[in-house]
């Protein structure tokens, strides 16, 4: 199933709530593309521990790691670090050394880069096209951060560069030292992603800086926007596939939904449809309670009638919350009738190593029906 809905792509982006488990199924997906042959890249954001050490992610720089057992293709891992990709993106572009130095030297910047949001966002997309070009991989496979509204990821090289053209801070330095209240000027004109930024920061010779930020960027605006223009094609190209990853359960569905439409207002239909975390199968309903009870006075346990019960209670809800999964699944797979839609159950114990992660490999193959 992964790889019909991979055919032909060489990025994966994979949406989705936050906590629907984007960052163990991007990594799965990586990992199937590897076991298929292909030579893949994840990018992983907030991996959870244990799983970035399955992963080969201790280290703290954003270099991509051959993640080793893996074959017969090969599967590589890095986690995002976007301060790091935001700097060697002004290192790319800068006309000249000193350019470079005085841009990452700069405070505004410092804050501007690690701080804004959106800004990993964009930072990602870009890590994304880096490793795209990088000629060691067949398929990249990006995880997206949690964002505010997940809908905004498309729309981040935008708006990274709309913050980084920073016609506010032309018209400030324009001003001079002149009337009226430098911050004043920057709200008018409706930059408030600098403005967060400027008012963090306090103390004399702010507004100096705020220039020399300015200056700083004079000659590296065009190769910046066209880099974020280059980025968003990619984002919208038949090369990338996207993949949402979703819980079979109201809320995040709500999530889905409003992601696919913002994909499908940009003519883009999703590739695949996740469905996470889905319930097991409960024991058959025609147990019976007496019987049960019976069995375990038998086997000597306390209380027999009660612990029978609960048992029938707890079988009870369980068919009741695979029920609504199954329901909730049924409405999806008529909601995105050209889209696959991959079962994956809930593990126990949690994927945080290769062979859980494989497990989750057989349901996006579909050879395996591990929503049981
Ligand atoms: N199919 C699954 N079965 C059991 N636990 C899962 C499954 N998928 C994810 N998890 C667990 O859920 C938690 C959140 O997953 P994660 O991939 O970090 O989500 P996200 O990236 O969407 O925030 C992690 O502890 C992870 O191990
Ligand atoms: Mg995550």
């Amino acid at each position: 199933m992964i790889g019909q809905a991979l055919a032909g792509s060489r990025v994966a982006v994979s949406l989705g709530a936050g906590g629907v488990g984007k960052t163990t199924v991007s990594a799965a997906i990586a990992l199937a593309r590897a076991r298929a042959g292909e030579r893949v890249a994840v990018v992983t954001i907030d991996p959870a521990r244990r799983l970035a050490g399955a992963l080969g992610l201790d280290g703290l720089d954003d270099e991509p790691r051959r993640v080793a057992e893996v074959g017969p293709g090969q599967l590589w891992a890095l986690q995002l670090d976007a301060a790091a990709t935001f700097d060697r993106l002004i290192a790319r572009h800068a006309v000249d050394a000193a350019q470079r130095e005085r841009i990452l030297g700069n405070r505004i910047y410092r804050h501007m880069s690690r701080s804004v949001a959106g800004s990993q966002e964009f930072m990602a997309v870009e890590r994304l096209h880096e490793l795209h070009e990088d000629p060691r991989f067949d398929l990249v496979v990006l995880d997206t951060p949690p964002a505010q509204n997940s809908v905004d990821f498309l729309d981040a090289p935008a708006r990274i560069t709309r913050a980084m053209e920073a016609r506010a801070l032309k018209i400030l330095t324009a001003g001079g030292g002149g009337g009226g209240n430098p911050l004043r000027q920057i709200v008018d004109v409706g930059s408030s992603a600098i403005l967060g930024v400027v008012e963090r920061l306090t103390g004399a010779g702010l507004l100096g800086e705020l220039r020399e930020f300015v200056g700083a960027f004079d000659g590296m605006r065009e190769g910046f926007s066209a880099r974020a223009r280059l980025v968003g094609d990619l984002l919208r190209s038949e090369l990338t596939a996207y993949c949402l990853i979703s819980a079979p359960a109201r809320v995040p569905l709500a999530d889905a939904r409003a992601l696919r439409a913002r994909l499908v207002a940009d003519e883009i239909q999703p590739r695949l449809v996740v469905l996470n975390r889905f319930p097991p199968h409960a024991g058959a309903d025609s147990a019976d309670e007496s019987e049960l009870a019976r069995r375990l006075r038998d086997a000597n346990a306390v209380d027999a009638d009660d612990l029978a019960r609960r048992a029938m209670a707890n079988d009870a809800a369980m068919r009741d919350a695979r029920r609504r999964a199954e329901d909730h699944a049924a409405v999806v797979e008529a909601e995105f009738p050209s889209t696959p839609v991959a079962r994956v159950a809930a593990l126990d114990p949690e994927p945080v190593d290769l062979a859980g992660l494989d497990r989750i490999v057989a349901a996006l193959e579909g050879a395996a029906d591990t929503a049981g």
